[in-house]
């Protein structure tokens, strides 16, 4: 786990000036509320409390034991988790893997604190993992923090999960009949692992198998938190030293016995602490408290796995250098939500079409002159794969899984390298379709543009400009409702480092909008300038009836030295 580490391990400047009292920043990320029934019984329970204080490698490990008093265990219309934390001082973001019987069900990180103190509270939706939820098992909260000189923010927490009764206007949530993790299994810490190298598997799923759809956690971390500003490497000797190589591109990859059975295109998850740590105050990037999942249809390869026999199921992030290398290091995980048959004889079948090359189609060119260096990146795939499947009641499914992915990358490295220019795009259409009838959609777009400038020579002051999108229409299984959710994040921030201390500031600006197929909405425009929340507008059935508390503390905290893509060194720090 110490490359995990490497994420914090660069050098700090705290500012130590006299503060007045601030009141708590209340931060948060912006979200559709979770689809809960309203007028049911719900019951809730602690799962844990926790000072995250020194707890580098000192995961929170917790026995659950599902309520009864909700009606049958499992026959819930909704669960959601509830994790409210506080944390005051000087603190680095950390990530946060929720890890519960073996399978990772949620990936968040921490916003930074500030003196004056935060607090926020986020309600995950976790209903798909009902199947677990309804047994006793071990819970695992990873949240590696560190408390060293310059760094004394504890992360108080406290994870609650509501169990939701089912009733006759609200029946028991749909379900998978069971949960397979593709995870490291470790009982005492978070269950995502760290590749390179290729993790692999062994799987064997039950013989009456009939559908299969995979959900994939991912995540850069270290050197590749920032993956989208790397360079490629032919172009590294054109730039000042200290530039991380590899290039800008990633794919996250699920192969069955060695043959790609989907990939992901991720979404940029900035963490609070990137680039301009005072752009996420109080709102957060856009996915820091809740990392996008990725979902693959895995019931093509049906006819192949339930033939009692174990199946090597390997994941891995590539690159579009010649090697396909990345750095160190990307935290993975998944999870397969498999569905039985009424029938207890094996399935049959066949696969009747692969087409999957093993790498995505990629394209590289730059041009060098002027004190400027420009590379674009470019990527592409299609996939395709299909298969009739015949249950063991008798039942024909013809399946077809399809993804068609796109993605482009261009930087400017101008001024020599004082100006540092991302304009990233990764769009994609997943389908699968059982009977013609679609199981599995994605239709995506998450653009993204970033500007660093320099405003001195040694990069003392910078500032930067973001402008983020996710737009997704999806129904990433066939028991959770299919959505649309539309995000524009965009941000501006300044950052100083002085004798006296670091300084920043910042704005950030998000227009959402959620709609399902189940009539649900909810939209929100919310302002943030300089700690303070100027604009927020809520509506839609999802939204709450009471105006939320507008968040105000104008007193900024000692701010940690950002982390900066490419290892932007300042000199004399
Ligand atoms: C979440 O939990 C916190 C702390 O227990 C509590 O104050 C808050 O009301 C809860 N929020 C929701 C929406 O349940
Ligand atoms: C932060 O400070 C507040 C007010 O003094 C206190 O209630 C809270 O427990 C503190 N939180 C942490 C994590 O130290
Ligand atoms: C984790 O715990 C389960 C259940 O007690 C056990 O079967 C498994 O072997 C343990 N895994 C490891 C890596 O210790
Ligand atoms: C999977 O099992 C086979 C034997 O069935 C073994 O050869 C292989 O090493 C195992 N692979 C992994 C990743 O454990
Ligand atoms: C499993 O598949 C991965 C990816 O193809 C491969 O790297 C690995 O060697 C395989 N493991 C075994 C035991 O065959
Ligand atoms: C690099 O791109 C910028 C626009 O971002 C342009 O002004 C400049 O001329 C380009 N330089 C080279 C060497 O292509
Ligand atoms: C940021 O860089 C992109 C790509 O070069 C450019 O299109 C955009 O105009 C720049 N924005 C600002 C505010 O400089
Ligand atoms: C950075 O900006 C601060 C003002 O915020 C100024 O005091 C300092 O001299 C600047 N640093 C450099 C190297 O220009
Ligand atoms: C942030 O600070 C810089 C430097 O003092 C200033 O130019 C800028 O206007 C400030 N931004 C905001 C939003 O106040
Ligand atoms: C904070 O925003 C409110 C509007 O919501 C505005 O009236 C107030 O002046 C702002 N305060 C600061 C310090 O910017």
């Amino acid at each position: 786990m110490l490359l995990q580490d490497l994420l914090f391990s660069f050098v700090f400047l705290v500012l130590s000036t006299s503060l007045a009292a601030a009141s708590v920043l209340v931060d948060f990320q912006v979200a559709q509320p979770p689809l809960v029934p309203k007028n049911v019984k719900q019951c809730t329970i602690q799962i844990l409390q926790r000072d995250f204080a020194f707890s580098f490698g000192l995961a929170e490990v917790v026995q659950f034991e599902p309520p009864t008093d909700c009606g049958p265990v499992g026959s819930w219309a909704a669960v959601t988790l509830n994790f409210t934390v506080t944390s005051n001082g000087t603190q680095f973001d950390r990530l946060g893997i929720f890890t519960f019987q073996n399978v990772e069900i949620w990936r968040t990180s921490t916003p930074e604190p500030t003196l004056g103190g935060i607090i926020w509270t986020y309600v995950k939706d976790v209903t798909r993992y009902t199947p677990l939820f309804a047994k006793p098992g071990t819970f695992i909260l990873q949240l590696d923090n560190l408390i060293e000189t310059g760094l004394n923010g504890v992360y108080s927490a406290v994870l609650h999960a509501t169990f939701y009764s089912s009733s006759p206007a609200h029946p028991p949530a749909p379900k998978a009949d069971l949960i397979v993790p593709i995870s490291s299994l470790l009982n005492n810490t978070g269950n995502d692992v760290s590749v390179p190298p290729t993790f692999s598997l062994n799987v064997t799923l039950p013989e009456n198998t009939v559908k299969v759809f995979a959900e994939l956690y991912a995540s850069g971390n270290g050197n590749e938190e920032f993956w989208y500003f790397n360079t490629v490497n032919q172009f590294l000797p054109d730039l000042p030293g200290g530039f991380i190589g590899q290039g800008p591109f990633r794919e996250v990859r699920l192969q069955i016995d060695g043959r790609v059975a989907g990939v992901a295109y991720p979404y940029a998850t900035i963490f609070t602490g990137g680039i301009i740590p005072t752009a996420w105050r109080p709102i957060t990037s856009y996915g820091a408290l809740d990392l996008p999942t990725y979902f693959i249809d895995v019931t093509p390869f049906v006819p192949l796995l339930t033939d009692g026999n174990p199946h090597n199921f390997s994941l891995d992030v590539t690159s579009a250098e010649p090697d396909h290398a990345i750095q160190q290091n990307w935290f993975l995980s998944a999870a397969l939500q498999v569905f039985l048959d009424s029938s207890s004889k094996p399935t049959t079948g066949k696969m009747t079409l692969y087409s999957a090359d093993p790498f995505s189609q990629t394209t590289t060119t730059g041009s060098v002159g002027n004190n400027d260096v420009n590379i674009t990146v470019t990527a592409s795939r299609a996939l395709r794969i299909e298969s009739t499947i015949v249950s063991g009641s008798g039942q024909v499914n013809h399946v077809a899984f399809t993804q068609n992915l796109q993605y482009s990358n261009v930087q400017s490295y101008l001024n020599d390298a004082q100006i540092q220019n991302v304009l990233q795009t990764a769009t994609g259409s997943v389908l699968s379709t059982h009977n013609g009838v679609s199981v599995v959609v994605d239709q995506f777009s998450y653009p993204l543009a970033i500007n660093i400038t320099n405003l001195d020579a040694d990069g003392s002051n910078f500032t930067a400009t973001f402008d983020h999108s996710y737009d997704r229409d999806v129904l990433p299984l066939p028991i959770i409702p299919r959505s649309n959710i539309q995000e524009r994040q965009t941000a501006t921030g300044f950052f100083s480092e002085t004798p006296n201390g670091n300084f920043g500031n910042g704005t950030n600006n998000n227009v959402f909008s959620y709609i399902d197929v189940a009539g649900n909405t909810f939209f929100r425009t919310v302002n943030a300038a300089l700690n303070n929340i100027t604009l927020d507008l809520q509506s839609g059935s999802l939204a709450p009836t009471t105006t939320p508390h507008l968040p105000f503390a104008p007193v900024q905290g000692p701010l940690v030295k950002p982390r900066l893509p490419n290892n932007r060194v300042i000199p004399g720090v």
